[in-house]
């Protein structure tokens, strides 16, 4: 049977997904992000000095490294969450940690992967401390980089993780609840949202309705393929 319609079996019956990966009995590290040409012509790169450099807000006080983004530089789809946490703090790379685990193995049931095919930023690139909330201050302050990324990368289709990432990106305080299971559109960009991976860890119940997001996502992707405008709502 084709990996990914056993997974579709396998969810379909609601049996655990996503478990994160354990090589001999060591969590696996992260891919190293590939050295890569700037297709800018030096833009990426002068944003990435930017946020590594960045004082704009309080955060960089208590950071250790400011977390641009990882992925290919050209690529249809963008995942974006909330902020680093301590793992990704230390690292310098998003989503490394266990909820980045889960993560992984969520985008790699749709066929992504962020050494190949899907780019994977945050809405804040410095962690607030104790991975509180972000302030509004925070994130009018951030907000911008994220915009110039996403103006580089130019993706086909934008998922947001989370209610922070998602409310945020759509400038609304709906709950998550609300947001799930329809096209938004950042500017021009379609716009899906799930759950975030750190929730899923606290609450395994609810894989299977980001299951279902994630499927809903790809269809939407599959039909701009094919031409097919992405509006609407779920089946
Ligand atoms: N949670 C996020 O939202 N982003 C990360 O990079 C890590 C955890």
């Amino acid at each position: 049977m084709h990996a990914a319609r056993q997974r579709e079996y396998l969810a379909a019956l609601g049996i655990e997904l996503w478990q994160p990966r354990v090589a001999g009995g060591a969590t696996a590290p992260a891919p190293a992000a590939p050295a890569q040409p700037d297709p800018s012509g030096g833009e990426w790169e002068t944003l990435r000095r930017e946020v590594r450099e960045c004082r704009r807000c309080a955060l960089h006080t208590t950071r250790t490294n400011g977390v641009f983004g990882v992925g290919p530089l050209r690529t249809d789809w963008l995942v974006i969450g909330e902020a680093p946490g301590a793992e990704e703090d230390r690292r310098g790379e998003p989503f490394v940690g266990a909820a980045g685990q889960l993560l992984d193995a969520m985008l790699r049931a749709i066929g992504l992967d962020r050494g190949s095919n899907v780019y994977i930023a945050n809405v804040l690139k410095s962690r607030p401390p104790h991975n509180r909330d972000p302030k509004p201050e925070e994130v009018s302050a951030c907000l911008p980089f994220l915009v110039r990324q996403i103006a580089l990368l130019q993706p086909k289709i934008m998922l947001a993780v989370g209610r922070i990432a998602a409310q945020n990106l759509l400038a609304t305080d709906a709950p998550l609840a609300r947001l799930r299971g329809r096209v938004h559109r950042f500017g021009d960009t379609p716009l899906v949202v799930t759950y975030h991976p750190a929730y899923l860890l606290r609450t395994p119940g609810d894989k299977r309705k980001a299951w279902e997001d994630l499927k809903f996502a790809r269809n939407v992707y599959q039909q701009l393929l094919q031409g097919v405008p992405a509006d609407g709502h779920r089946a």
